[in-house]
Parts: C-alpha cells; sequence; structure tokens
C-alpha cells in the first residue's frame, strides 16, 4: 500500500503500531508476534523506511510505542533460541530474551529509537504520554506503568514545525510531558489513543490542506484528528473489518466535530 502513495505528497505520518507480544490482532500479516523484540523492531524499521519515500524531506514522523515485560505475555511457548544474539528468547522460558531476563522491561521504544536512528532518522523528541487514568494492574513489586514513548523523527535538519497552535494559555511551549486520557470506546476494536494525541501532532506539523498518513491506521483515530484540522489523510490497515469500520466512524464522528457543508476527504 505504501508504494502505491505518490512520492513527496505526506507531509506528517501519526501512528501507533501494534506493541510487541501484547495483542493478537487476529491476521496472519499481523505485525507484533515476532519471536524476539529484534525482529519486531527490524519489521517496524523496515515498515518505516517504505514511509520515507511518500513522506516529504521536510515532513515528520511521530510513532506512539508502549513497553512490554519479557515473560509479560505468556501466549506463546517457545523453546528454541531466537534470531538475534542479544535477544534471542531462551530455551525453556517464556517470552524471555537473554538480553531481559523474565520480569525485565524490555526497553521496546528505546531499542526501536536506536534502530530508526541507524537507518537515517534524526531522533527529535521522545515525548512521554502520561496516562493519569492507566490500566489498573495488580502487580505489588513495581509501579504501575502510566506512560507510554511518543517518538518524534523527522529525515532532515530542518522540517515544518510550528509551536504555536500546541502552545498552552500562557503561551508557553507544551514540553515533551503530555497528559492525556484515554477514553474507553464502544467501538470493536481495543489500542485506540485519544484524538488529541494526534492532534497535537499534525497541528504542529502540517498546515491546512496537507495529508497525513496512517500505516497502522485502526479506527482511524489519526484520520479523525486530521479531518477535524482542514488535513487529508490516508490510512492503512491490514484489517478489512477495521477498514470499514473506520470509514464509518470517519464518515459519521468526522461531521460531528467539523463544518457539516464540507465534504470528507479521505482514503483507507
Ligand atoms: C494500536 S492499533 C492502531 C490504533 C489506532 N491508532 C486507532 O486509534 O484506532 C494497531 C493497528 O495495526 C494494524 N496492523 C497490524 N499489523 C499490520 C500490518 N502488517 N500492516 C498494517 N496494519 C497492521 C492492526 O490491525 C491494528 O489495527
Amino acid at each position: 500500500m505504501l508504494r502505491r502513495i505518490p512520492a513527496d505528497s505526506v507531509q506528517s505520518v501519526v501512528t501507533s503500531p501494534p506493541y510487541y507480544n501484547l495483542r493478537d490482532y487476529g491476521h496472519p500479516e499481523q505485525l507484533g508476534n515476532e519471536e524476539t523484540p529484534d525482529a519486531y523492531v527490524s519489521e517496524l524499521v523496515h515498515v518505516f523506511r517504505a514511509v520515507k519515500r511518500p513522506l516529504r524531506d521536510d515532513g515528520v514522523l511521530w510513532v506512539n510505542l508502549a513497553d512490554t515485560y519479557a515473560g509479560h505475555a505468556d501466549n506463546r511457548n517457545v523453546t528454541h533460541g531466537g534470531r538475534g544474539h542479544a535477544t534471542g528468547i531462551l530455551p525453556g522460558r517464556v517470552n524471555t530474551t537473554s538480553a531481559a531476563p523474565r520480569k525485565s522491561l524490555l526497553g521496546i521504544p528505546w531499542r526501536f529509537a536506536l534502530a530508526m536512528q541507524e537507518d537515517g532518522w534524526i531522533i527529535r523528541n521522545s515525548i512521554i504520554w502520561h496516562k493519569p487514568n492507566g490500566t489498573p494492574e495488580s502487580v505489588k513489586d513495581r509501579l504501575t506503568r502510566r506512560h507510554e514513548n511518543l517518538l518524534m523523527f523527522t529525515q532532515s535538519q530542518s522540517y515544518r514545525f510550528d509551536l504555536d497552535p500546541i502552545r498552552d494559555e500562557r503561551g508557553s511551549s507544551p514540553g515533551d510531558v503530555w497528559k492525556l486520557s484515554t477514553r474507553p470506546s464502544k467501538a470493536d476494536h481495543f489500542a485506540m489513543y485519544p484524538r488529541e494525541l494526534p492532534e497535537r501532532c499534525i497541528s504542529a506539523s502540517t498546515v491546512r490542506g496537507d495529508t497525513v498518513l496512517d500505516p497502522f491506521s485502526g479506527l482511524a483515530t489519526t484520520g479523525l484528528a486530521a479531518l477535524g484540522l482542514d488535513r487529508r489523510y490516508i490510512g492503512v490497515d491490514v484489517e478489512d473489518s477495521y477498514n470499514a469500520q473506520a470509514q464509518d466512524r470517519l464518515t459519521s464522528e468526522w461531521e460531528s466535530i467539523t463544518n457539516p457543508d464540507q465534504q470528507p476527504l479521505f482514503e483507507v
């Protein structure tokens, strides 16, 4: 799909890929269930390499990722060595890597950020998305997780970026900790971010009429934010049923947040 998007046509990419080993989206081509963190990270880097052509040189890429604990997801019982030396899954352990014993954070956003840097991207920001209403956890020997990462990458030293639309009431820069609550959703999809998150990214890195892309579109929260700000949207998702729900959502919810006389411009 990314190859079908014209070169230099996208001003900003705002996306949240499937997190490592956390969910099964039920599709054979889905990303996120690779045997090792290294394999997962290289799949992601591969996707974002394909984003470089449609993304303009002065464009910005925003990637929301959460971390995973080794041994956290015991949905698999791998007993052979993994591909990567540092992160091969140890024999007899469940989702445990030699780099990270059971219970250790895998450091997925950091591994990803550094792999992207090696692939030529400039890491401009590592934003903490503070979720005051994050999922409750019963664990007693560590702190409850209340944040995810939002990484901002560029291809060039200079790029389109304007802080003014996202300044707070006193005119200060919003800083790199964003406190945004998740909202419960009736929709049949479980990992949506709140619309304010892509809204901030899009407001700072595009102007009206620009095109925003989400290569892991889900129910197109990025699209909703883009259309609401008079941007165009291209969403790609491996799961047809999500694309259908995304189209419905864009048509119905979009009208409630914008001028009802305008026609939505989107392609999913
Ligand atoms: C975390 S969800 C995105 C949610 C989205 N930000 C929203 O608010 O609706 C990740 C999405 O990636 C999709 N996905 C998984 N593997 C994919 C692949 N190889 N290509 C495209 N999409 C994929 C899943 O179907 C899922 O909808």
